[in-house]
């Protein structure tokens, strides 16, 4: 272990004292059940990650973003809670969390906590009090019950479609064994929706909110952040066309009061605590409406990361995001894929490079080499521009896709497509730390099979041995980081685009440092410069200072 070990109480040195760290931090994700198993059971838990703080400071990330660690029956990757207040004993215990919060602190980095207002698990105290009280009790007030449609209430409530595809309803039993009320799912029928128009449901996460805060996170990423509210009128959809705010379930003007609280709950506690918002909206203006100061600090850019790799594609998003966001002064976030999406270098590696749920298939044609030399130049692309920037586990150590035969997918998004769609937990395998055969490193070597399988293939992306390598995916990310931290161009939040060809993205951060990406199936001519930064290709100034395709140069003017 690389860190020293706090005990319980024991206060860690702030990570820094700017107030502004969240608008350019480097945020790394972690799936803790797939990042390092320390007790050998086959599952990561909390040990294992206090166990590789160390290698997350080499990296030279500023924050690290926990999925739900929560008590959870796992039903959706943990996005079912069942307590808010405590570890999954799986993971850890509570006391485990707040020595790594202190822990990762004493290393400059702060933690970032996933918090699920939308629903939560169907074993939760709430839901199990609420389906034994029965019809018309207070404690089904808490949710979305009502009585089915039809002669005998057999039919839905509503035709609302389920985020993974189906039905939102699920119908309960009474306590004599009749068919019973409905109840609203936006995603599984063990994940029940809360009825946010509720006083408790309000007043309860404002209180996890300060539990957290208490234990020192310093920030929140608010899960399916444009969900919580309904109209509680529950119409039907149909072909209806809605006006922004209007949609039934779908970012309500209602939610903004909501998150209004959360921001004065965040700014009750010294040092920056920040929301960092998972909306998921077409309309720039409306998501934008999320980052007024008084409401969430940031949110994710899908927009950018369901990109293909397309010149035109990624410099209309690039300007959108930056237009969008300058009139509500939030900076942006780059993300280039989280546990919900296909990884970067097998989507780049594909045909159709654009990211979209509903067109994910088993046994599509990838390139992985050109996936890799494209994800390779996407890293460098996102570290270059101003805002904050997100890495999800494994993208460093260029893990692609895999392909797991459908025995052993978990996730219920592949049960609920019928099959058709493999899911996501291709992007949830174990990390491969060490070693040339499956668990490489990730648990102890006589530990239980990790709880998904590893390739039998994965041997070259073994941290240890990209460690070693000036040419690896590590090596290219914690270069990229350094010079991030070190080059005080890249801290401002301007950026001028330089005109160098219809494929090539170049831009200018600063007065010296340009960021300049070849889209071409041509290597294209750099502008003069002082000298070369980083280059995700061949070192370009032996080729007479050309830039190969699919790469991404930095370069001092
Ligand atoms: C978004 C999360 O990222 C995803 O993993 C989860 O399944 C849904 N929200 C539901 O909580």
């Amino acid at each position: 272990m690389d860190t020293e070990v706090l005990t319980r109480g024991e206060r860690a040195v702030p990570a820094s004292d700017n107030p502004l760290w969240w608008r350019s931090a480097v945020i790394y994700q972690v799936y803790v059940r797939s990042f390092a198993d320390g007790n050998g059971d086959g599952t990561g838990d909390l040990a294992g990650v206090r166990a590789r703080l160390g290698y997350l400071k080499d990296l030279g990330v500023d924050a690290l973003w926990f999925n739900p660690w929560y008590p959870s029956p796992l039903a959706d990757g943990g996005y079912d809670v069942q307590d808010y207040r405590d570890i999954d004993p799986r993971f850890g215990t509570l006391e485990e969390a707040e020595l790594l919060i202190q822990e990762a602190l004493a290393l400059g980095i702060r933690t970032i906590i996933d918090v699920v207002p939308n629903h939560l698990s169907d074993q939760h105290p709430w839901f199990q009090a609420a389906l034994v009280a029965g019809p018309g009790s207070p404690e089904r007030e808490r949710f979305w019950f009502h009585p089915g449609g039809g002669h005998d209430g057999d039919e839905m409530p509503t035709d609302w479609v389920s985020s993974f595809q189906g039905e939102t309803w699920t119908r309960t039993t009474n306590s004599d064994g009749t068919p019973g009320e409905w109840y609203l799912h936006l995603f599984t029928p063990e994940q029940p929706d809360l009825n946010w128009n509720h006083p408790d449901v309000r007043r309860e996460h404002e209180d996890i909110l300060r539990f957290w805060f208490d234990r020192g996170v310093a920030g929140v990423r608010i899960d399916s952040a444009a969900l919580p509210v309904k109209d509680p009128a529950l119409p039907h959809i149909g072909d209806a066309v809605h006006a922004p705010g209007e949609h039934p379930h779908v970012d309500r003007d209602e939610l903004h009061d909501i998150y209004r609280g959360w921001r004065a709950v965040a700014d009750e506690y010294d040092g920056t605590r920040v929301l960092v918002g998972e909306v998921w909206l077409d309309d720039a203006e409306r998501f934008a409406r999320y980052l007024r100061p008084d409401e969430m600090h940031t949110a994710f850019n899908f927009d950018f990361m369901t990109q293909p790799w397309s010149a035109a594609a990624l410099r209309g998003s690039i300007q959108r995001t930056l237009a969008e966001h300058e009139p509500v002064g939030a900076p942006a976030t780059w993300v280039l894929s989280n546990h919900d999406v296909t990884r970067p270098v097998t989507r780049y590696g594909r045909a159709d490079s654009a990211f979209a749920f509903a067109r994910k298939r088993f046994g599509t044609p990838t390139d992985i080499a050109r996936g890799t030399r494209r994800a390779r130049a996407a890293a460098l692309l996102t570290a270059a521009l101003p805002g904050s920037l997100y890495i999800y586990q494994g993208d460093e150590l260029g893990l692609p896709e895999a392909e797991l035969p459908t025995s052993v997918i978990q996730d219920p998004m592949h049960f609920r497509s019928g099959g058709v769609d493999p899911g996501r937990d291709g992007c949830r395998v174990p990390l491969p730390w060490s070693g040339t055969r499956p668990p490489y490193g990730f648990g102890t070597a006589a530990g239980a099979e990790t709880w998904l399988p590893q390739p039998l293939d994965w041997a070259p992306f073994a941290a240890d041995s990209q460690q070693r390598d000036p040419g690896s995916m590590l090596s290219l990310y914690r270069e990229a980081l350094r010079l991030r931290r070190e080059t005080g161009d890249l801290h401002g939040e301007d950026l001028a685009w330089l005109e160098l060809g219809a494929d090539v993205l170049a831009f200018r951060r600063g007065e010296r440092t340009v960021s300049m990406t070849n889209l071409c199936p041509v290597a294209v001519p750099l502008p003069a410069h002082r000298a070369v930064l980083l280059s995700s290709g061949q070192p370009t100034d032996e080729r007479g200072g050309m830039l190969p395709p699919d790469s991404t140069v930095w370069l001092a003017l």
